[in-house]
């Protein structure tokens, strides 16, 4: 499992993504083996190990978020980001800072739900099947319908379904099917559906309609059935209204109360069976477990990223909205030492979710921040402006690099682009550039040059009969060095 990576492993999935900040990489991994050593910890003591909290340094645009972000992804950690400099926007609300527990639970519950409905797919599928063959031949069901269906009761529909079966309908069907548009112009078929009228045999229908079903010849076929309509908006407005803040969903309540609202409707075979497979996939999944995992999972490994948390650290003065921050610091106190949240889902203990803060903490310093939060970020680690040679790695070599993405994109134009080394050092050294003239945004900076740099090629390639592009040095020159020379024109454009 991904959750026992070593710290230099842990380091090395990093670096697929993220070109140099050792130390902060250093220092994540650090924090992530801890969580799964205090797991091996008798249990008497378990309890007593409370994660080291991480405050990453660093100006915009160096990897703070991406750090935090893949290293969620590496252990399937559930994960969310949060900007600390929301709670101190108007309006805001002490209770509010603990809706972050909440909405990382919600989103827990999702993927684990998902998760789940994903490994009952295939049975869920095999469900779903049935019942769209009973839309198309109504009255063949097999005698227990939809859910909880194993699909085996087919061999009794004969038993069921006497003579006097309404072959109307079958021949309908037939009929339907034979003026259907599309694909289901295959002669074969059709000389074999009408054949079976004569069987008076459903069930055989049935199967030779379960055939073409399989083989997708009957995907833009429409059938009527009853499809669950989007809630009401009305609903959604008074669930903003704090409500949340008790933990309970008016969504919810409201939605066991008014009768389940849905719409009969024509759709396509293909979105009947899509829609027919979730339905079922949901009713297969046992909420209650999906509930008890992902509240345990946020409670174990769970990570919160709290951004922007030099905006409410208070550098001296002392009124106005310096208050305010202090008391966000102060509502979070209790959140990131360990306290127990109510939410939806039930209790959610936050004592081992570790938080990884962030900021740039250009005016204020972490010692600005109020001691007892100070004391629950014991790691700091500093995160260097990105130079030159970083930005070329950048550029070229993590998994999802900026060239590659462009390359891909381009190829589904049949344009292969190719960038030489050159057009890779010009680059960068005109990103390092603008960064030190205008403002600092660091590797973002990267993604504003490059496309404008490729935007003509961008907009020609479904044109081009170029299906060769090289981009060198000259053709960066070309493209950038006006506006890099001038200074008031790369504010706006770069
Ligand atoms: N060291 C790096 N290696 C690879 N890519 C990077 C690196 N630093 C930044 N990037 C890229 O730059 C973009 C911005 O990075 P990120 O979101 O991590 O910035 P940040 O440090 O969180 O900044 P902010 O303070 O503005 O939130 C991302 O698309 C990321 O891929
Ligand atoms: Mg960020």
């Amino acid at each position: 499992m991904l959750n026992d990576l070593k710290p230099k492993e842990i380091v090395e999935r990093l670096d697929r993504y993220i070109i140099g900040q050792n130390n902060a990489k250093k220092s994540v991994a650090i924090a992530l083996r801890n969580r799964w050593r205090r797991k091996q910890v008798p249990e008497d003591l378990r309890d007593e190990i409370a994660p080291k909290n991480i405050i990453l340094i660093g100006s915009t645009g160096v990897g703070k978020t991406e750090i935090a972000r893949r290293l969620a992804n590496l252990t399937n950690s559930p994960f969310y980001k949060v900007e600390a400099s929301k709670f101190t926007e108007v309006g805001y609300v002490g209770r509010d800072v603990e809706s972050m527990i909440r909405d990382l639970v919600e989103l827990t519950v999702n993927n684990v739900k998902a998760k789940q409905q994903e490994a009952v797919q295939e049975k869920a599928a095999t469900i779903a099947e049935e019942r769209v063959l009973d839309l198309l031949l109504p009255g063949s069901e097999p005698k227990s319908n939809g859910s909880g269906s194993d699909g085996k009761d087919e061999n009794n529909v004969d038993s069921n379904f006497s003579d006097s079966f309404p072959l109307k309908i079958v021949s309908e069907m037939m009929g339907a099917i034979q003026e259907g548009d599309s694909n289901v112009n295959d002669n074969q078929n059709k000389i074999d559906i009408v054949a079976s009228k004569s069987d008076k045999n459903i069930s055989s229908t049935r199967e030779k309609l379960r055939k073409m079903l399989k083989a997708g010849k009957l995907d833009n076929r429409l059938v009527d059935m009853d499809v669950p309509s989007r809630a009401m908006p009305m609903i959604e407005i008074f669930t903003n209204a704090g409500m949340e803040e008790m933990g309970i969903n008016m969504k919810d309540m409201l939605g066991s109360i008014m009768p389940k609202n849905t719409k009969r409707r024509k759709v396509k075979v293909s979105e009947a069976m899509k829609i027919l497979s979730q339905e079922e996939a949901a009713h297969l999944v046992d909420m209650e477990k999906v509930t008890s995992e992902a509240v345990d999972l946020v409670e174990q490994s769970g990570i919160i990223f709290l951004d922007e948390i030099d905006k409410i650290a208070s550098n001296g003065g002392g009124h106005g909205p310096e208050v305010s921050r202090e008391g966000v610091q102060r509502d979070l106190l209790p959140i990131v030492e360990g306290s127990s949240v109510p939410t939806k889902y039930g209790i959610v203990k936050t004592d081992h979710i570790l938080f990884i803060a962030s900021g740039a903490f250009h005016v204020s310093k972490p010692s600005d921040l109020i001691p007892e939060l100070q004391g629950r970020f014991p790691i700091r680690v500093e995160l260097h402006s990105l130079g030159k040679d970083e930005f070329k790695r950048i550029l070229t070599e993590p998994k999802n690099a900026l060239i590659l993405q462009y390359m891909a994109l381009l190829r589904t134009e049949g344009v292969e682009i190719e960038f030489t080394d050159d057009a890779i050092d010009r680059i960068s050294a005109i990103a390092v550039d603008v960064n030190n003239r205008t403002e600092n945004i660091g590797a973002r900076r990267l993604h504003t040059l490059m496309e404008k740099l490729l935007e003509d090629i961008l907009f020609e390639a479904p044109d081009t009969n170029d299906n060769k592009i090289v981009v060198d040095a000259v053709f960066v020159d070309n493209q950038l060095l006006e506006i890099v020379k001038d200074e008031d024109l790369s504010r706006y454009i770069l």
